[in-house]
């Protein structure tokens, strides 16, 4: 049975019985505890926990969500039971049925026969695990159920209590495992072997709310959820494999053709005997899908978060493919294959094939790139340590390779082994410990003063900011909440840097591109300046600001108040981003995919996925169109409606907006520009003034960068370049139309008197060179110039005269070393003639003869050799030994 098939059965199952079903969530969703989503509960953890009502009828729900753990990249592939993306097929029942409704709702689905649109599964196959003293579960499992006591097992908090791994809700579960005969394991259940008896489907019954972990990451439950309910998890590719009758998830049909397409790629074979390259092939096969998914939701690779995982992802396919045999790039084709097969259950998939594959190409490309360098690199350390004497290559070499070179630590561990060394790993890690310690001091002094968004989990679930800030620029809020470095206070003074919390507030806190308003808080002689806004969780506005006089209460009403200019301004920039975002598309297509923006006031930036620089006319003509539309004076209307609503409108609908929630849809000159968003806008088009585009640039991965000013600053820019423009009219004495033209025939000028100084300066240089021939040594049957030139001859002009020498002395068997001071550096250039060649000395080895006296190095061919020291005492030295090596030839 296909996997699509599975999935499709499974709704079904659940539609029949009253559940709605509800799409995948994106795999990003605005909650700061995940990176990805990780299990299918999370898109419905706000019903769990009471703070909204499920907007379900019946209030039970199915899905199949999307999943991606990463915490083991490493393990990958090395057992076959675990991949980092997955499908959870799940069924929630909020405060409806319980333990014995979702035991039945499973049993049945698993053991129906497959015409009745089950499973089929033979149920004297299948084992149960229930908690401790869940005496409940195990009676409806072997009363109402059926199953015999002897395959009913009952296993602890680690394997049957299911939590999120943070604060939030849980319960005790129950699991449900499949037993796959001897050839798998050991009898005894899946106590005793898990491989043999494999977990399809987890039940839980989620009834309490959990604490904060302690140190060895034990956790109390400290409450209990307003509702019992149902959350349960089946993993689509685990009964893939069952109904498959295929041995791991990598033999399935999701994945198989991916090793397929690594077999014809490399030439190599998949299960042919390697554990090794069979764990390259399952790399290959589960961080294309992964990789693959998480573009598709809008991930570009990076250094940090979850672009940092794609880019280590997609390296570590590339040079598994290439330690297993491929020469030339194979992101397109493993793209290609994997969307091939899970495009069935992920539609979405089609319209998005061009941009995934430019992602991941532009990845391949450059990690092509630095893994050439970065091989330079490590090979140049690798024989520093190996003619020290030392088996080690240190942790800081390792840790430059991985933070220049992005080389995934086990590569240069590989790389490491081949060469007979080690990776001091200790010292790498504290490196890494280190770097992880500032990009997080980095990112607290940008965000929040706390080091850790913990401290206002309490505010985002149980007092949310109520925001009303699109149609009051002032209101009266109340202070429930006060934050100074790091930890919560209950008053701040004049003088005081301060977080505020307020239950209301007319503030634009950063999001969607837009940054956060500047304003006030004001009341009676107190005044704070706010200069920076902040959203955590989505859901709490964080003031930060300074306490400009007076001083503020935990409780007290104040005024809040939005600067005015700065709003304005702001709006003006962000409908401009629109308006460039709509002409954007008009000129260059639907695949020129917004990949993030920046808005404030005056300024404006947008990137989008694209790979090809833009022309000029290209950009003329964007401008122009974000012009026009600010000329035709459009109405900007806002409007409240559901995610299915606002795509048939055709919003352009961006990543990470989770279905069910109402969305705001910003529509400008009716179907000129309609996006999903939830920032601040002028009501007319003219008032955003003149957009003036700056140009566009890379900004790596495939995304290119448009930038403009919106406003006052439109004009102050063109002022500014309209003044410019006639200074140079006068300068040049040309009329400024005229310039470009004028400038290019100075160029041209310069270029031809570049070239004859250049001419000249050869000239002098090879004049004095007929006198060196002169001075010629003859040592044995060779004629040897051994000299230092005048210091600041550099090693370019070194090279030339070398290879002059050689052509005047190219009748003889001849050596030439030519050497200057150049600054503290000494080049060094050595040439032989083809005589002296056959003769036995080669120009390679002299300069390698020469490096060892002036502390430097270099290579070459035999009859032209360069290299670099920094010891110009050694000169004499190196000059002496050159010529004792030539009166032994
Ligand atoms: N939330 C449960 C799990 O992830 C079903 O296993």
């Amino acid at each position: 049975m296909q996997t699509h098939e599975i999935r499709d059965r499974f709704t079904r199952h659940f539609v029949k019985s009253g559940h709605t079903a509800v799409p995948s969530a994106s795999l990003i969703l605005d909650d700061p505890t995940l990176l990805f989503v990780n299990a299918g509960m999370v898109p419905f953890k706000p019903y769990f926990l009471g703070q909204q009502n499920p907007p379900f009828e019946n209030s039970t729900a199915t899905s199949i969500q999307k999943c991606v753990r990463t915490l083991d990249i490493e393990e990958v592939g090395i057992t076959t039971r675990h991949n980092t993306f997955f499908q959870m097929a799940g069924n929630f029942s909020f405060g409806q049925y319980f333990k014995e409704g979702a035991i039945r709702h499973a049993w049945s689905l698993l053991t129906s026969s497959v015409d009745e649109g089950g499973f089929g599964l033979d149920p004297e196959l299948l084992w149960v695990t229930v908690f401790l003293d869940d005496d409940e579960a195990a009676e409806i499992w072997e009363k109402e159920i059926g199953v015999p006591k002897e395959r009913i097992q009952r296993l602890g908090m680690e394997d049957n209590f299911w939590h999120m791994g943070v604060p939030g809700p849980c319960g005790p579960c129950s699991e449900i495992y499949y037993d796959r005969g001897p050839e798998y394991g050991i009898e005894g259940g899946p106590e005793a072997d898990d491989n043999r008896y494999m977990e399809i489907w987890n039940l839980v019954f989620m009834e309490s709310i959990r604490g904060e972990s302690d140190a060895n990451g034990n956790f109390e439950v400290v409450g209990e959820l307003p509702k019992k309910n149902i959350d349960t998890g089946m993993g689509v590719e685990r009964v893939a494999c069952l109904l498959q009758n295929v041995e791991n998830v990598y033999e399935t049909d999701l994945l198989r053709p991916v090793i397929e397409a690594a077999e014809d790629l490399t030439g190599t074979k998949y299960d042919a005997g390697s554990q090794q390259n069979d764990v390259r092939f399952r790399v290959i096969a589960d961080h294309s899908r992964t990789g693959m998914m998480i573009i598709l939701d809008g991930v570009t690779p990076s250094n940090e978060g979850r672009g940092y995982i794609l880019r280590r992802l997609l390296r570590r396919i590339v040079r598994s493919a290439r330690l297993l045999g491929a020469t030339g790039e194979t992101l397109e084709t493993f793209m290609n294959t994997i969307m091939d097969t899970m495009t069935p259950s992920f539609p979405e998939i089609a319209d998005n094939r061009e941009r995934i594959i430019r992602v991941a190409v532009n990845e391949e490309r450059a990690f092509l790139k630095t893994l050439e360098s970065g091989t330079q690199r490590f090979d140049v350390a690798a024989t520093a340590a190996k003619e020290e004497g030392a088996q080690v290559l240190s942790g800081e070499q390792a840790f430059e390779l991985h933070d220049t070179y992005g080389f995934p630590i086990d590569l240069t561990m590989e790389m490491a082994r081949e060469a007979g060394l080690e990776v001091d790993m200790a010292a790498f890690d504290r490196a890494m410990s280190e770097q992880r310690n500032r990009a997080k001091a980095d990112n607290r002094a940008k965000k929040h003063g706390a080091a850790d968004e913990s401290l206002y989990r309490d505010w985002v679930d149980n007092q949310p900011t109520e925001f009303v800030g699109y149609d009051n620029l002032v209101h009266d809020s109340r202070v429930i909440g006060l934050v100074r470095d790091g930890e919560t206070v209950n008053e701040a003074k004049a003088g005081d840097e301060v977080e505020v919390i307020l239950d209301v507030t007319p503030m634009y806190a950063e999001s969607g591109g837009q940054t956060g308003d500047r304003g006030r808080i004001v009341m009676g002689d107190t005044v704070l300046s706010i200069n920076d806004v902040q959203k955590i969780g989505k859901k709490l506005w964080v003031h930060k600001g300074v306490v400009e006089a007076g001083g503020l209460d935990l409780g007290s009403t104040v005024r809040t108040e939005v600067d005015e200019k700065w709003r304005h301004g702001a709006r003006q920039a962000h409908t401009a981003t629109h308006l460039v975002h709509a002409a954007l598309r008009e000129v260059l297509g639907p695949t020129a995919v917004q990949a993030g923006s920046l808005n404030k006031p005056g300024y404006l930036r947008f990137d989008f996925n694209y790979t090809e620089q833009l022309t000029d006319a290209q950009l003329e003509e964007i401008t122009t169109i974000a012009n026009q539309a600010v000329d035709a004076d459009f109405a900007v209307n806002t409007l409240e409606t559901s995610l299915e609503e606002a795509k048939a409108m055709g919003a352009m609908a961006l990543f990470g907006e989770n279905y069910g929630n109402e969305v705001r849809v910003v529509e400008i000159g009716g179907p000129f520009s309609i996006e999903l968003c939830g920032g601040t806008h002028v009501a007319h088009s003219s008032q955003i003034g003149p957009i003036a585009v700056l140009g566009e640039s890379s900004v790596g991965s495939g995304a290119r960068r448009i930038e403009a000013y919106s406003g006052m600053d439109s004009f102050r820019y063109f002022s500014k370049e309209a003044a410019l423009a006639s200074a140079l009219a006068q300068e040049f004495k040309t009329p400024s139309e005229k310039l470009p033209e004028r400038i290019a025939e100075l160029a041209d000028k310069l270029k031809a008197a570049e070239k004859e100084i250049a001419q000249l300066h050869q000239q002098q240089l090879l004049s004095n060179t007929a006198d060196l021939v002169n001075q010629a040594e003859t040592i044995g049957e060779f004629a040897v110039v051994t000299v230092k030139l005048p210091n600041g001859v550099n090693a370019g002009d070194l090279r030339t005269i070398a290879q002059d020498l050689r052509g005047r002395m190219v009748e003889q068997a001849a050596v030439i070393v030519v050497a200057s001071d150049n600054g503290g550096k000494v080049p060094v250039a050595v040439a032989v003639t083809p005589a002296g060649v056959d003769k036995g000395i080669k120009a390679g080895d002299m300069i390698k003869l020469i490096g060892g006296y002036i502390d430097g190095k270099g290579g070459g061919k035999p009859d032209l050799a360069q290299g670099s020291g920094s010891n110009v005492e050694g000169l004499d030295d190196a000059f002496r030994a050159v010529k004792d090596e030539i009166f032994t030839k």
